[in-house]
């Protein structure tokens, strides 16, 4: 090949991300928002990258294009209908435009730890709803733990009144934003990537999330401190599109179902392990954490809680029935 064909054929590959890519291997873009380093999704992330590119080499090819670098999770369901990425784990807050099921997963206080959120996930009805998009176009393939959601805010928060007027930035659930409004805050819908510059600015005075998150992006920086509510979850669908996967010879997603199935077993199972570095992290960084009295946190769950009644519809009397008894 001439020097000019050369030149034109790389700068191809980089335009398209495939730079790492062999010639007639399948490419997997995987996008996510978190960072890779002391988080759950992004271990993983890069453990699934590694086994499928030694294991598959030839065949797959994997590139993982973290901490919102490729789309934020507002855009990458639609680009994955287009053919544009493969591969995503968007939370499970962020499927509103899809399916209404995975609303439990937002009720306030329906989880008492990760432990029974993978029951519950493991359950018929956990594993049924990986199938509930397939009509819109995309397939689950399974469920990855982040952890347990944490408040915080440019104040302290020891109770839900303390953050009445104030302005939380939600993930984009109906049932986030009835969470705030309980509280009697403001809540603002906004993409991950913003929450920092938004926090720092003022443009939002408070934000829940998990630990590694609060780490991951440094939230705590801007923030009066954090307090340890674990009144919520955030967890993950890693999801594909019907379309990739039918294109997939048989034996192909075999392999690489297998290779998610383990890569999930083995990083769920550290998930809890990695939040709480990542607290202890925000502790040794000079972090403030506000722990809860009983009394106080009997009061989050008091205003929280009738939450639940506005989206019993949605999510199945017989749902919550489930979670609660493996909660029990
Ligand atoms: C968020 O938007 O706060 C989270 O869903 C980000 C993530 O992927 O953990």
């Amino acid at each position: 090949a001439s020097i000019a064909a050369l030149t034109l054929s790389a700068g191809a590959a980089m335009a398209d991300g495939h730079e790492g890519c062999d010639d007639g291997e399948i490419v997997v873009k995987f996008s996510h928002v978190t960072n890779t380093d002391r988080h759950p999704k992004g271990i993983a992330a890069t453990l699934l990258q590694e086994r499928v590119n030694a294991e598959m080499n030839g065949v797959m090819c994997m590139e993982v294009f973290p901490q919102s670098s490729l789309y934020n999770d507002d855009q990458v369901l639609e680009a994955m209908l287009q053919g544009d990425v493969q591969l995503a784990a968007p939370s499970l807050s962020k499927f509103e435009a899809f399916t209404r099921q995975f609303r439990i997963f937002d009720l306030p206080f329906m989880f008492t730890n990760i432990e029974a959120v993978d029951a519950f996930q493991a359950s018929d009805t956990g594993q049924a709803m990986l199938d509930s998009m397939q009509r819109r176009g995309l397939q689950g393939l399974g469920y990855w733990h982040n952890g347990m959601k944490q408040m915080s805010a440019n104040v302290p928060l020891a109770l839900p009144t303390d953050a009445d007027g104030l302005k939380f930035r939600v993930q984009a659930s109906d049932v986030l934003v009835a969470q705030m409004e309980a509280m009697g805050a403001s809540p603002q819908p906004m993409a991950f990537s913003e929450v920092y510059g938004a926090l720092q600015t003022g443009v939002v005075d408070g934000q829940e999330n998990t630990w590694s998150n609060i780490w991951g992006q440094k939230f705590f920086e801007v923030q009066d401190g954090v307090t340890e509510t674990n009144h919520g979850i955030i967890d993950y669908l890693v999801v594909t599109s019907v379309d990739f996967l039918d294109s997939l010879e048989p034996e192909v997603r075999d392999q690489f179902t297998t290779i998610l199935d383990e890569v999930t077993n083995t990083r769920n199972a550290e998930a809890f392990a990695v939040n709480e570095a990542a607290k202890q992290s925000i502790i040794d960084a000079g972090g403030t954490i506000l722990e809860l009295t009983d009394e106080q946190r009997t009061a989050w769950v008091e205003t929280m809680m009738p939450v639940w009644a506005q989206f019993v519809e949605d999510v199945g009397q017989e749902n919550i029935d489930a979670a609660q008894a493996i909660n029990d």
